[in-house]
């Protein structure tokens, strides 16, 4: 028998509801909420019950099959879907995941075939392929990482920010059981510290030595030669290979590039948008100033201070060592390169 994940699965179908790990509750309490409604998957997605860009897409795609139960119409369907695709722009994922499973379901409608059978067979099948793509990027990231390596992640990119395994965490995973993994350095990511709370908690169920810095930390780090490989996911790559991440992965990008750190990015095929021309036609979500006043619900700063929230950040692909997908790495990325390795995807190569 396999041996079980250490992290459950982020998102599943359980008795006609989508279930999630309540990801605002970790690390104290590993708790589920339950969506039934398509205003429950909205709200779970903009108030970062379910977080991450494939973990949203899954959820995404897991919406339109609640849709399809829960809808009169298949207009009615399709309106909801729409509301899900808008819930956060940044994730490519989550439109991916919606027009993935809102395509079955218009086909179901027009073959005069169940919808709601049809779309859940096929949500189902997106969520599991997600795990399926995240085992093989961390088997092909793991690759990269020099044997021994002190790895420096950012946010969360692992199997909470999927359906399970992760990306950037996957890669971490994949070369901690190849045994070339020293340690992680983990970055807090403020402002609602995925690093911190839910990186921490991962790593130490899966057994991985790791260590908790403040985001500033990180290029003091790479100066003092502590750091030997940056990986870290993504929400949304352009065509020309700009990498849309949680805000402050930039900045570390800058770090890397200037202490001579290889950059990788972590990212299924789902992530990577050939319709998104460039960095700049990257839609940067910007959230509530409370998160940035506050912390952990308790307020930081003075009272009136004004805050901006920008939750993502684009780094150039001229930064970027490799981007690694479950197909294989493409070596400073390009747009060239990249459309190469999408039409070798889409052949099957
Ligand atoms: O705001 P979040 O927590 O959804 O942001 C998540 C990230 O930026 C992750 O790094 C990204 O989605 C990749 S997850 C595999």
């Amino acid at each position: 028998m396999a041996t079980p994940d250490p992290v459950p699965p982020t998102v599943a179908w359980r008795a006609g509801r989508i279930r999630l790990i309540d990801q605002r509750a970790l690390p104290g309490r590993l708790r589920y909420v339950e969506c039934a409604t398509v205003a429950a998957v909205v709200g779970a997605i903009v108030d970062l019950t379910v977080r991450g860009a494939p973990a949203i897409g899954a959820t995404g795609a897991y919406g339109v099959a609640l849709a399809a139960r829960t809808e009169r119409t298949p207009a009615a369907v399709r309106r909801a879907a729409a509301r899900v695709r808008r819930a956060r722009p940044t994730a490519v994922n989550l439109a991916h995941g919606v027009d993935h499973v809102l395509a079955v379901h218009d086909a179901a409608v027009a073959a005069g075939d169940d919808p709601a059978a049809a779309t859940l067979t096929a949500a189902r099948a997106y969520a599991a392929a997600d795990v399926r793509a995240n085992r093989a990027l961390g088997a092909n990231g793991a690759d990269l990482v020099p044997r021994g390596a002190r790895v420096l992640t950012h946010c969360n990119a692992g199997a909470l920010a999927c359906v399970g395994y992760g990306t950037a965490v996957g890669v971490i995973r994949a070369a901690h059981e190849r045994g070339r993994l020293h340690s992680v350095w983990v970055d807090e990511t403020r402002p609602v510290l995925q690093g911190a709370r839910l990186t921490a908690w991962e790593l130490d169920r899966c057994g991985i030595p790791h260590t908790l810095v403040v985001d500033g930390a990180a290029a003091g780090l790479m100066a003092r030669g502590l750091v030997d490989l940056v990986v870290v996911g993504a929400d949304r790559v352009a065509a020309d290979g700009a990498v849309a991440n949680k805000i402050g992965t930039y900045g570390l990008a800058v770090a890397a590039r200037h202490h001579g750190v290889p950059f990788v990015v972590a990212a299924p095929l789902a992530t990577v948008d050939p319709d998104t021309p460039d960095g700049a036609a990257i839609v940067i979500e910007d959230r509530g100033p409370d998160e940035v006043t506050h912390l952990g619900g308790v307020r930081v700063a003075p009272v009136g201070t004004t805050a901006a929230n920008p939750a993502f950040d684009v780094t150039p692909a001229a930064l970027v060592s490799a981007l690694v997908t479950e197909v294989g790495v493409v070596e400073r990325p390009t747009r060239a390169r990249i459309a190469r390795h999408l039409r070798e995807a889409a052949r099957g190569d």
